[in-house]
């Protein structure tokens, strides 16, 4: 009797430190919400990991931004820049500031976010850029900062949404620190995560604050139950925070088990016709948080979830890239909606993949998903000819 072939799943979480420590300790702490120690010593790991002098740990990524854009001053008949190839909670969080997403295109070679193209969407209504580091690799913080200065346009605030690239660094600059502020996202399937969470994090010690205040419900600092302004309640608690101080301590293990399997996975499918890799750009170093390839071969969504089948037959999970926004219907009146209009963000969606990634995959196990990869696609061929 022939047994089915073992499943590699698409990304299984990884705890290699005092994951089961921290969470009991906390438990017995009592502290189980949004008060305790962990909530403390992570903020402040996380700040000296990214460089910068101000964290808020938040419920999630998406209310990090939310709570971000808000504290900017984002609201009602402003404009945000977003490339339109991200998950949608980048878009989103703009809509929750009763503001606008102005759709972008991506670079055809790195799949964030295209530098020029966002430059020419700037309008007068433009209040911030929104540069998603998708699947780990950096959009170029510099050069919007120094193209909007060359417009006049210093004013426009830069947004980096890093909830995909915990580690990457820019010219030895982390992910977390290249723009006015940042996002993260530690959803179970990040490289670093606390099962949901999030943080906010930046430079600026005004802005910081005012997060704090306003993911607090707006409570006045001194006066207990008075609130000047409304806020929010998206605080991370303490059990999040147990687990995710643990996890940050065995960042180096965690990140260098994503680049090595990313090295692999690059050696293995190197001759393999049509499928590439994002070309890294010069000066990044990208700790990738799941292994993606565009299939050059394949020629559009069908043909590409005909592989995805193919490969789960063979044991083995993967998922399509994301969705470009601007084709959703709930974005109809944004700038650079409708299908047809960011042709690059298309066809990168409908032909582009997420290997098995998790931080536990073996050599073995890649080769598997390599040889696999190419028996599923010769077939397709096959079967097309
Ligand atoms: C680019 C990007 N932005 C924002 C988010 C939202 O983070 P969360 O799922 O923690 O709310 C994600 C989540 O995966 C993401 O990939």
């Amino acid at each position: 009797m022939s047994h089915p072939p073992e499943k590699i799943p698409v990304c299984a979480p990884v705890f290699v430190g005092k994951e089961r420590e921290y969470l009991l300790e906390a438990i017995d702490s009592g502290w189980i919400s949004s008060m305790g120690a962990f909530i403390g010593r992570f903020e402040s790991t996380l700040a000296g990991l990214c460089g910068v002098r101000h964290v808020e740990a938040c419920a999630n990524g998406t209310v990090a931004l939310h709570l971000l854009l808000h504290a900017l001053g984002i609201g009602p008949g402003d404009e945000v820049i977003v490339p339109s190839l991200t998950f949608v909670a980048s878009a989103n969080a703009v809509l929750y500031c009763g503001a606008t997403p102005s759709f972008c295109e991506i670079d055809e070679a790195t799949w964030v976010l295209d530098t020029a193209d966002a430059l020419r969407r700037v309008t007068p209504k433009t209040k911030a850029i929104i540069g998603v580091d998708l699947f780990g690799t950096l959009a170029d913080y510099d050069a919007l900062r120094a193209g909007l200065a060359a417009m006049g346009r210093a004013d426009v605030k830069l947004v980096e949404d890093a909830a995909e690239a915990f580690g990457s660094t820019s010219r030895g600059r982390p992910a977390g620190s290249l723009a006015d502020g940042a996002i993260f996202s530690f959803f179970g399937n990040k490289t670093i995560t606390t099962g949901e969470g999030g943080a906010v994090t930046t430079d600026d010690v005004a802005l910081g604050a005012r997060m704090k205040f306003l993911k607090n419900h707006g409570m006045h600092a001194t006066r207990r139950y008075y609130h000047p302004e409304l806020g929010f309640n998206y605080r991370m608690t303490n059990l999040q925070a147990a687990v995710g101080l643990a996890q940050l301590e065995a960042a180096e293990d965690l990140c260098g088990r994503k680049v090595r399997a990313q090295a692999r996975y690059r050696a293995r499918l190197a001759g393999v016709d049509g499928v590439r890799f994002a070309h890294v750009p010069e000066g990044q170093k990208v700790v990738p948080w799941l292994h993606v390839v565009v299939d050059d071969r394949l020629d559009g969504e069908t043909a590409r979830d005909a592989l995805l089948a193919r490969m789960l037959e063979r044991g083995i999970e993967t998922r399509p890239f994301f969705a470009p926004c601007h084709t959703f219907p709930y974005f109809a009146a944004s700038p650079g909606a409708g299908l047809g209009a960011l042709p690059r963000s298309e066809r990168a969606a409908a032909t582009g993949l997420c290997l098995p990634s998790g931080g536990a995959l073996t050599d073995a196990q890649i080769d598997r998903v390599c040889d696999a990869y190419v028996a599923s696609r010769q077939g397709l061929e096959r079967r097309a000819s």
